[in-house]
Formats: C-alpha cells, sequence, structure tokens
C-alpha cells in the first residue's frame, strides 16, 4: 500500500513537474519571440571613403529586404540624400525629414514617410542636414539623437538601414551609436585597407566608449570585378584581415545599378534580371542569415 501510495505521489509529481516544464518552456518561447518582434535591427552602411557604394547597397538591400516582406525603414543620414531621392522621394519636399527629427525629437515619426514599394519606409534627409554637426556639437549626448528617435519607432519595423555620409563626423557617430550590427561597403582598390584602418580604429572607440551593443556584420565587396588581379588580391588581403568577416556574396560592377537611382528605382523595380538586382538579393539571404546567427549568439 506504501510503495503504492510512494508511486502514484511520485508519478503526480512527475506529471506535475512536466507540465509546468512545458507551461515555462511555451513562456520563454513566447516572451522570445515577443521581444524578437517588437525590435527592430537597426544596420548602418558606414565607410568614410567617397563612392565605395554606400547608397547603392542601403537603398538596394533596403529594397530587397522589403521585397522578402520584411518591414524596413530606410534612413538617409547623408546630407546629399542619394538614398531619398534613390527610392523616388522628392528631396525638395517640405515634409518631415531627418532634419526636422533632430530637432523635434518628439516628432521623429513624423518624419517617416511611406514610399511606392510595399514594405519599405523612408526617413528622408534634405541639405539642411549639414547643420547637424555644427548645431549639436556643444549638446549634452549628441551622439545619442538618432539612436533616442529610432527607439520610438523601432516597434514598427523588423530591419532598419541607415545610409552615411563619406565622413567620421557626428551624423555618422550617432548612425553608429544607433546601430547594432555595421555593414562596410568596400570597393577593390589599391587604397581600400587604408581606409578601413581608420573606420575600423573609430569602431573599436565606438565599442568602448559609446554602443558596446554594436557588431560587424560584415564587409561587402562592391564594384567587383573578379577577372581583375588587383580585385583578387585586395580581396585576399581583406579575407585575411578580418577573417569571416567578408559576405560570400560580391556586387559585381553593373551599369543597372549606376542607372537605377536616376529612375528613383531600387535596381530590383527596374531590372529584376540584372546581376546587380541578383547580387543585391543573395546579399539580403545572407544578412538575414547573419544577423539569425548574431541574434541567437
Ligand atoms: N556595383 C556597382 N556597379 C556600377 N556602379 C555602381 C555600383 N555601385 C555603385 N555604383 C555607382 O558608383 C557611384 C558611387 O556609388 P554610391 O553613391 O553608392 O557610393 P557612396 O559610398 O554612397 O558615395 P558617397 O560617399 O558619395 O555617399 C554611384 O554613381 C553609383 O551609381
Ligand atoms: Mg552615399
Amino acid at each position: 500500500m506504501r510503495t503504492f501510495c510512494c508511486c502514484r505521489l511520485k508519478t503526480a509529481c512527475g506529471i506535475n513537474l512536466l507540465r509546468v516544464v512545458l507551461i515555462l518552456r511555451q513562456l520563454v518561447q513566447y516572451l522570445k519571440l515577443e521581444s524578437e518582434e517588437k525590435v527592430a535591427k537597426v544596420v548602418v552602411v558606414a565607410n568614410q571613403k567617397g563612392g565605395v557604394g554606400k547608397t547603392t547597397t542601403a537603398v538596394n538591400l533596403a529594397a530587397c529586404l522589403a521585397v522578402m516582406e520584411k518591414k524596413i525603414l530606410l534612413a538617409d543620414c547623408d546630407p546629399q540624400g542619394n538614398a531619398t531621392s534613390g527610392v523616388g522621394w522628392d528631396k525638395a519636399s517640405r515634409k518631415q525629414n531627418l532634419f526636422s527629427a533632430y530637432f523635434e525629437p518628439v516628432c521623429f515619426q513624423d518624419a517617416v514617410h511611406a514610399t511606392s514599394f510595399p514594405y519599405l519606409s523612408l526617413l528622408p534627409a534634405t541639405s539642411d542636414l549639414v547643420g547637424v554637426e555644427l548645431e549639436l556639437v556643444g549638446r549634452e549626448g549628441r551622439e545619442f539623437y538618432l539612436r533616442e528617435g529610432i527607439k520610438q519607432i523601432g516597434d514598427a519595423f523588423d530591419y532598419v538601414i541607415i545610409d552615411c555620409p563619406p565622413s567620421l563626423g557626428l551624423l555618422t557617430v550617432n548612425a553608429l551609436c544607433a546601430a547594432q550590427y555595421l555593414i562596410v561597403p568596400m570597393q577593390c582598390e589599391f587604397f581600400a585597407l587604408e581606409g578601413m584602418a581608420q573606420l575600423m580604429r573609430t569602431y573599436k572607440l565606438i565599442r568602448q566608449r559609446l554602443n558596446p551593443n554594436l557588431s560587424m556584420l560584415g564587409i561587402i565587396l562592391t564594384m567587383h570585378d573578379a577577372r581583375s588581379n588587383l580585385t583578387k588580391d585586395v580581396e585576399n588581403e581583406v579575407k585575411s584581415h578580418f577573417p569571416g568577416k567578408v559576405f560570400d556574396t560580391t556586387i559585381p560592377r553593373n551599369v543597372r545599378l549606376s542607372e537605377a537611382p536616376s529612375h528613383g528605382l531600387p535596381v530590383i523595380n527596374y531590372d529584376i534580371k540584372s546581376k546587380g538586382s541578383q547580387a543585391y538579393l543573395k546579399l539580403a539571404e545572407e544578412c538575414i542569415s547573419r544577423l539569425g546567427r548574431a541574434g541567437a549568439a
């Protein structure tokens, strides 16, 4: 009788314990899903070197992710406003933009606009943005304006993709402080690595002093010409300096990529069959996979 009771008690406890464990597991999964759903992954595309394909990468990566039905905010942090016009937005529009958002942080949401592409929204830039560097210089917490703004709207998006100007000034520092992931576009040319050293110093300083959550998602080789010896040499050198950090995808030099912005279209909306479109679609897939791994880590 005693053994029977003991067995029943053990079984009952076992079943109850199992139930509790299952419920707890479901709860953890639910909370994990909730938190994953609610926070956008913020990716900054930066390199202080000019003309290396930052804007082309930011616009086309954003558009390819949007085609994959991810909710995307493309944030243009460059006073040149090339990402803004690259998705067909009129730079002369007097609607709220990133400049107004810097000075009226409570209205950050008003500066986010839908584009004509499903799932893709834009935080546009105007040339006024140059003034931000001067205006913010004496202000406390000047490095975190963009981060605070994105915090207000981040839960509406899966990814925020930030395009940076070709400098390491306050606009780029704000972008680096707002992001969790850095993508560095790099053109395979002789001086490419020299620029990288300076960028890496800034990246390390930002991580040490301002944003420890920032990590390198990858280096993307742009305007890649597989037949050129110089391209091969630079590619090998970059891979040996940054093991595991160079994306498997490379972006070829492709005339469709340079034509698309003049039509206010990302390349997949201009010529989906082009090599440029295919390369950026592949990059988007690789980013999702890398971000998945980074998220799990
Ligand atoms: N893979 C490519 N094939 C052909 N042309 C390209 C490619 N990538 C970029 N370009 C062209 O090269 C020029 C510079 O590219 P992009 O504007 O993206 O560089 P950037 O780094 O954003 O420049 P900036 O530093 O001035 O902001 C543009 O005219 C663009 O259309
Ligand atoms: Mg640019």
